[in-house]
């Protein structure tokens, strides 16, 4: 068997929570490969609403594996506030969640240390959440980081000191911000009671064997292909390889192992925090799209930046990711619209145009071109076969599709489980 990938092609929350909860049951496990509780995945069912950040997407069906995978930065009191969540709702999880051994941890100094980075970057900020993740990422690159497998040697507290010492010393370079160490370091101890209690295992020959037994496999990815260390819009971007390349290294497979590539977009374009974003707007419509959307942060609560769906953006990821089959989510916000439009391509200051992203994506004011779309201004509540779909909704689709040359196979029409077109038989779970 082979492993298909679950990943964004934009700035993050395309949807990617509600797709994966939705084709968990076609799977024997989901494994998130990267990121960490800058991630909030959400869930609508049976009119409940859950938000994940570090746990799989999968642990709200029976019967399959939920991997925390290598690639992944934990927060421990995250992590504890997440399974209290899921003891709330009564879901079984002890024998289906697994943690990587090589996942990295989150400090409460590396938390520290995101906000004095950011505080010292001042009007350039990236907007990271502030959950410590690029701080932990560095300390994983730079070797200096602490692993899950560690909490369990004689040693972990002196390696937990010697870290401290360090970031303590690097904060005094930095703006100062307050912080009560004491506080959260005993909250962060007690929390690694409940990472003890769950199963450790080593990752990668977990999953491997797992293929080899013919189990089917579901990578989740967190953020969105634009916020990628090595493809996004550096700097304004995330600190781990959210692409599908990031599953190789986040879960200890090789390339040849991975088989479908579902890339999600969403039927317009949200970012947020700083950093280019082509095709947002700024006015009335911007704001019509926040409101309708209800586009405020999973994780923070912050207000999400919002604009038309940007198409050579879209073809720039599915480029760098092999996308095989597209996802398109929350169309039913388009409902309103009398006409929608799409950035078909950018006109760089020098006059020239282009459907490339350029380099200098960041320094450069790019004004997208775009074209007009009608829009089928009519509710999409019930219909759940893409032959019901109005006709203008289908054009809409098709348009799509034959910009992307990638087949859409399923369309989202609510934040509800259920509420999902597919277009394959295949897919139905
Ligand atoms: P993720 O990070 O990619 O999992 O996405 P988020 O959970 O951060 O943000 C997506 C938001 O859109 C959540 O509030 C979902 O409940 C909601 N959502 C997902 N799909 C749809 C859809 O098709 N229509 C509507 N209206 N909401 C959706
Ligand atoms: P999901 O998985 C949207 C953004 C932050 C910031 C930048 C860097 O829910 O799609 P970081 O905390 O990683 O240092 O922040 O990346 N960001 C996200 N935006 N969805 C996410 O995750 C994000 N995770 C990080 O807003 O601009
Ligand atoms: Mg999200």
């Amino acid at each position: 068997m082979k492993i298909d990938v679950i990943l964004g092609l934009q700035w993050g929350d395309e949807g990617k929570g509600k797709i994966v909860d939705y084709l968990a049951t076609k799977y024997d496990m989901v494994a998130r490969f990267q990121g960490g509780p800058n991630a909030g995945h959400t869930l609508k069912f049976d009119g409940k609403k859950y938000v994940l950040h570090t746990i799989p997407s999968g642990i709200f069906r029976e019967d399959l594996m939920n991997l925390i995978g290598n690639g992944v930065v934990i927060d421990p009191i995250t992590l504890e506030k997440e399974i209290k969540n899921l003891e709330a709702a009564d879901v079984k999880y002890h024998d289906r969640l697994l943690v990587a051994k090589k996942a990295h941890l989150i400090l409460p100094t590396h938390r520290y240390l995101d906000a004095a980075s950011e505080a010292a970057k001042g009007k350039d900020k990236i907007g990271s959440t502030l959950k410590g993740i690029g701080p932990t990422y560095m300390d994983k690159t730079g070797r200096n980081g602490l692993r899950v497998g560690d909490i369990y040697h004689e040693s972990f507290h002196e390696r937990y000191d010697a870290l401290k010492a360090k970031h303590l010393e690097l904060l005094k370079i930095y703006p100062s911000i307050e912080f009560n160490l004491e506080e959260e370091e005993e909250k962060w101890f007690n929390s690694l009671a409940t990472l003890r209690s769950l199963k450790a295992v080593d990752g990668e020959w977990y999953i491997n064997k797992a293929i080899k037994e013919g189990k089917r496999v579901l990578a989740e990815g967190a953020q969105g292909s634009m916020l990628d260390i090595d493809f996004g819009t550096y700097p304004f971007v995330t600190s781990s390889n959210t692409i599908t390349a990031g599953v190789c290294t986040g879960l200890g497979v090789a390339p040849q192992l991975i088989d479908q590539v579902i890339g999600i977009t969403k039927a317009y374009c949200t970012r947020v925090g700083g950093g280019p974003f082509p095709t947002e707007l700024h006015g009335e419509v911007g704001e019509k799209l926040r409101k309708e959307g209800a586009e405020f942060g999973a994780t923070t609560g912050r207000p999400r930046r919002c604009g038309w769906i940007d198409l050579p953006q879209l073809k720039y990821t599915i480029m760098i990711n092999g996308v095989t089959q597209l996802v398109i989510t929350k169309i039913d916000i388009l409902n309103i619209f009398d006409s929608i439009k799409a950035g078909v391509k950018y006109q760089r200051e020098d006059g020239s145009e282009t459907d490339m992203l350029p380099y200098d994506v960041v320094v450069e004011d790019l004004k997208p071109i775009w074209e007009d779309i009608e829009g089928w201004g009519s509710s999409l509540e019930g219909i759940d076969t893409y032959e019901d779909l109005p006709a203008k909704a289908q054009d809409f689709i098709s348009y799509l599709e034959k910009k992307l040359e990638v087949p859409i196979t399923m369309i989202s029409t609510g934040p509800e489980r259920q509420e999902l077109i597919l277009r394959t038989a295949d897919l139905a779970v």
